[in-house]
């Protein structure tokens, strides 16, 4: 088995640097798809113009979003300018989207710092013409945590809606057996348990989803390099629940691209951003790996293997600041 580790780029500039001349996209530009009609652009996506580069007269049925908020120090300054920046992203969200649309944020809480930036976002969102919807939970089967305090096993995901949109259930039908026995009625004078009520061996997964694996390195989906990525499981789900064939799904934090992978499966248009030059290089060459292997990730290797083991220069920093052999 091929062993590529590639280390978190978000926390090493001088790794991204070196990346950066295999990099197709400089900030402002955009790479477009000719097969699917999927859309990459490198920019920030508070910016008036990148939006409007990206978009031009199209308009999206889902917008998908996992914005990164650990960087906030949480001072209350901090809280301030991270909804200051929400609102923009809201924002074009709701311009961006037609008129009966929904849009999902992925977000999470520190609970030392009374679980912000949650009440921070969610004070910026009840302000605009979004509808809320739902407070999804998606459970994690490892956690972290200390033996003084609960694992912290949850990640938080809400839906919200513009107009009225589709919502397919069956996307909620899942392979969630039906395990635990129990909650008991009387039918017609007769006494019965939820296994013979109802005809399906499985359950719905309603608004805690426990049937997801989080993405880690044994996984085929695992894009090393990244820090963040989403099962491609729950992107899955809120696409099928909440657009149809054709829709233009959109998403500003693209990072490894899951939205856009998802979307190329499911026969979606995904229209997506990243800030940064190598993430979007990664989400092109994850588009571009899926269609010729059918490969989904790089399990323990990674996107920019074959440059690395040309490119003296990679090769020397990787072995010597982490030990990585090419
Ligand atoms: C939490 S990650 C998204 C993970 C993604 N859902 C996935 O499955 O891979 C957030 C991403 O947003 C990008 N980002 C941060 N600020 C941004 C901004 N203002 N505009 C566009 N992208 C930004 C970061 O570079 C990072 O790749």
């Amino acid at each position: 088995m091929l062993k590529h580790p590639l280390p978190r780029l978000d926390k090493d500039d001088e790794l991204r640097n070196l990346l950066l001349p295999y990099c197709r996209l400089k900030y402002g530009e955009i790479w477009k798809d000719k097969k699917a009609g999927h859309k990459i652009i490198c920019g920030d996506c508070t910016d008036k113009r990148i939006l409007s580069k990206l978009f031009q007269k199209s308009r999206g049925n889902l917008s998908i979003q996992d914005p990164p908020y650990n960087f906030i120090a949480f001072q209350k300054s901090d809280t301030e300018n991270f909804s200051l920046w929400c609102k923009k992203w809201i924002d074009f969200s709701f311009e961006y989207l037609s008129s009966d649309s929904a849009f999902y944020v992925w977000l999470g809480a520190e609970y030392k710092k009374y679980f912000q930036p949650l009440g921070a976002f969610l004070d910026v969102i009840s302000n605009t013409k979004f509808q809320p919807k739902n407070f999804i939970t998606l459970r994690n089967q490892r956690g972290y945590g200390t033996q003084n305090n609960w694992m912290s096993v949850r990640q938080e995901l809400f839906y919200f809606t513009k107009g009225n949109p589709i919502f397919n259930v069956e996307a909620e039908y899942t392979e969630i057996p039906k395990a635990l026995r129990g909650y008991y009625k009387e039918v017609n004078g007769k006494l019965t348990e939820n296994f013979e009520r109802s005809k399906s061996e499985f359950i719905r997964a309603g608004n805690v989803w426990i049937d997801i694996q989080q993405v880690f390195y044994r996984m085929e989906e695992n894009v090393n390099g990244c820090f963040a990525q989403k099962p491609l499981k729950a992107i899955e789900r809120i696409i099928l629940a909440s657009s149809k064939k054709d829709d233009i799904v959109f998403d500003f934090f693209s990072h490894s691209g899951t939205t856009l992978i998802a979307s190329e499966y499911l026969g979606r248009v995904c229209f997506t951003i990243d800030i940064e030059p190598v993430f979007c290089e990664i989400t092109i060459r994850r588009l571009e790996n899926f269609r010729r292997t059918g490969k989904t990730g790089w399990q323990n290797s990674n996107p920019f293997y074959e440059e690395i083991t040309k490119d003296k220069k990679l090769k020397t920093y990787l072995k010597s600041k982490y030990k990585l052999e090419y």
